[in-house]
């Protein structure tokens, strides 16, 4: 049986550990770990996946700004375990994470990641959207997602850490 909890109940190392072998050696060139680097991610939105001890899973969101003031969240990472990876481990997370982050007031989330994976939970392409991300990122990428119906109109300009 897997249960999400807070990060806060699990191991730091473990986690780490979780993290590079499902990113596996891109890890490190990743658009948003790259844009991440010296932040802290938002505690009270960061989950994991227990599975008993192991930790299999993990989901974080990163406080951002848009333009001068709109207050919003990036994701990410979130990463299942390898051996772990296809029985929706991922798809909890990623609805967990996403119904905290509405229920703490965020109307909007940044991705860069998966469409694929992250159609499937709402995020679209930011194509016709002013916005842009300080390091270079495939458009097919860069995706957002509305927690409130149309504060997608709001994301306009350049995205920073806030
Ligand atoms: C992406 C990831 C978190 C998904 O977790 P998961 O527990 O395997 O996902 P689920 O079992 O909930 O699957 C959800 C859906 O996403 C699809 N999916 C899973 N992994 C995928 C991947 N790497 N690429 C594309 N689609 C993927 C599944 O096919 C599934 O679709 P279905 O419901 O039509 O079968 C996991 O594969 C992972 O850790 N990948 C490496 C790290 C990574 O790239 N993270 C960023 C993703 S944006």
């Amino acid at each position: 049986m897997i249960s999400i909890v807070s990060e806060s109940q699990g191991i730091k190392s473990q986690i780490e550990l979780l993290l590079n072998s499902s990113f596996g050696e891109k890890r490190k060139t990743l658009p948003s770990q790259k844009f991440r680097k010296g932040s802290k991610p938002i505690q009270n939105l960061s989950f994991i996946a227990m599975k008993e001890e192991l930790v299999v899973g993990v989901i974080r969101f990163t406080k951002i700004s848009i333009g001068n003031e709109f207050t919003c969240l990036l994701l990410g990472p979130i990463a299942v375990l390898p051996e772990y990876q296809g029985i929706k481990i991922g798809s909890s997370l990623m609805k967990h994470g996403l119904k905290a982050a509405k229920d703490a007031g965020y109307e909007l989330v940044v991705a860069i990641g998966d469409p694929e994976f992250l159609g499937d939970f709402g995020f679209i392409s930011i194509e016709g959207k002013e916005l842009t991300f300080p390091i270079f990122v495939d458009k097919n990428r860069f995706l957002i997602k509305e927690l409130i119906e149309g504060s997608s109109k709001l994301a306009k300009g350049k995205i920073k850490l806030a």
